[in-house]
């Protein structure tokens, strides 16, 4: 015999998704806290105005920026998507500030070969800031949509 009612979860609330979401959410804001530190220690050795380890850190930065984003872009945003359809605009956004940011990025690294530390650190500073306000605004999409923390339990 076929039920239908309350037994039968609606496929549109999506639990399973809303749950790995969460686990992916700690993951991608741990990431956040991760950059910071890696481009702290960009400013630090820009301020010992040592070019070798300024670079070294920078490619440190940029290697974990790049994998961060790789996620957002393949795994994450598309998961989110999944869940909330609506979001196309917020999160197509995010991807075209990603590439935007690649291209800085790649002037910087310019910018290093060329050994020239005041126009890489001048760069850096304005990227960065772009960068945090980025992450702030990722950060408080999750935030609207209950991953965090506890809420980010299913129901
Ligand atoms: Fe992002
Ligand atoms: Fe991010």
């Amino acid at each position: 015999m076929h039920h239908h009612g309350a037994m039968c979860p609606d496929p549109l609330e999506q639990p399973g998704l809303r749950l790995r979401l969460g686990t992916e959410h700690r993951r991608i804001s741990s990431q956040h806290r991760q950059l910071d530190t890696l481009y702290a220690s960009v400013t630090a050795a820009v301020e010992r105005q040592s070019l070798p380890e300024a670079r070294s850190a920078f490619l440190r930065f940029r290697d974990a920026w790049d994998a961060h984003t790789g996620l957002e872009d393949t795994f994450y945003f598309p998961a989110l998507h999944g869940l909330r359809p609506d979001l196309v605009t917020p999160l197509v956004t995010f991807c075209d500030e990603h590439a935007r940011f690649r291209d800085v990025l790649t002037e910087v690294e310019h910018a290093f070969e060329r050994e020239e530390l005041a126009v890489a650190a001048t760069m850096l500073e304005s990227l960065i800031s772009n960068i945090a306000e980025h992450e702030r605004r990722e950060e408080e999409l999750a935030r609207d949509l209950g991953l965090e923390g506890k809420k980010g339990l299913p129901p």
